[in-house]
């Protein structure tokens, strides 16, 4: 009689979700690490939708923030150091935001090469992992930014035979 059957599976099914290896990138975690930086952040949509945390503004809107230029949410006042780091290639992507977010001012000494360079985020996330989480977050919400070049368009780069 299947509905025996029933709670083993039910058990089958726990099982192999705790045997689940933690996946690199966590959305669920991230979602949940977010909240720390809902004091400061919203992710919020071009139509103006809150997709995450409320309505803070202390901190740039982080929606769209993969491929993004830093310190170039237009109206947000950043330090000066974000924006000279922005203006000199920084753009966002998995590993300048993993790094970003552990140590924003270390970062940009780093980035910009300038010991007196200094962000205004006031914040560390604690762990690579919990700052892979939350990029996986972050960037769920927004659709992938078009790719600079698409390969399929890309010129060939077979050698080019002359007839
Ligand atoms: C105490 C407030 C505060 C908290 C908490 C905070 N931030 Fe920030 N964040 C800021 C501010 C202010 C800036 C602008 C930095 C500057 O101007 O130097 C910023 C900038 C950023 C940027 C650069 C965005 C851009 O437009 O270039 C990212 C990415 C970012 N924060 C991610 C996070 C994440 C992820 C968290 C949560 C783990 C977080 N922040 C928590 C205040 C905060």
């Amino acid at each position: 009689m299947t509905l025996a059957h029933a709670p083993l599976a039910a058990a089958v099914l726990a099982a192999l979700a705790l045997a689940a290896p933690a996946a690199a990138q966590d959305v669920s975690a991230g979602e949940r690490a977010f909240g720390q930086c809902a004091t400061c952040h919203v992710v919020q949509d071009d139509a103006g939708t809150v997709l995450a945390g409320r309505n803070a503004k202390q901190g740039p809107n982080l929606y769209a923030v993969r491929g993004r230029q830093a310190g170039t949410v237009e109206g947000f006042r950043y330090g000066r150091s974000i924006v000279q780091a922005g203006e000199n290639g920084l753009m966002w992507d998995e590993e300048t935001f993993v790094a970003y977010v552990q140590n924003p001012n270390e970062f940009l000494r780093d980035y910009l090469g300038d010991n007196r360079a200094r962000g205004n985020m006031a914040f560390r996330v604690r762990t690579e992992e919990e700052a892979r989480n939350l990029w996986a977050y972050i960037t769920s919400l927004a659709p992938a930014p078009a790719a600079p070049e698409d390969p399929a368009e890309a010129p060939a780069d077979a050698p080019k035979t002359d007839g």
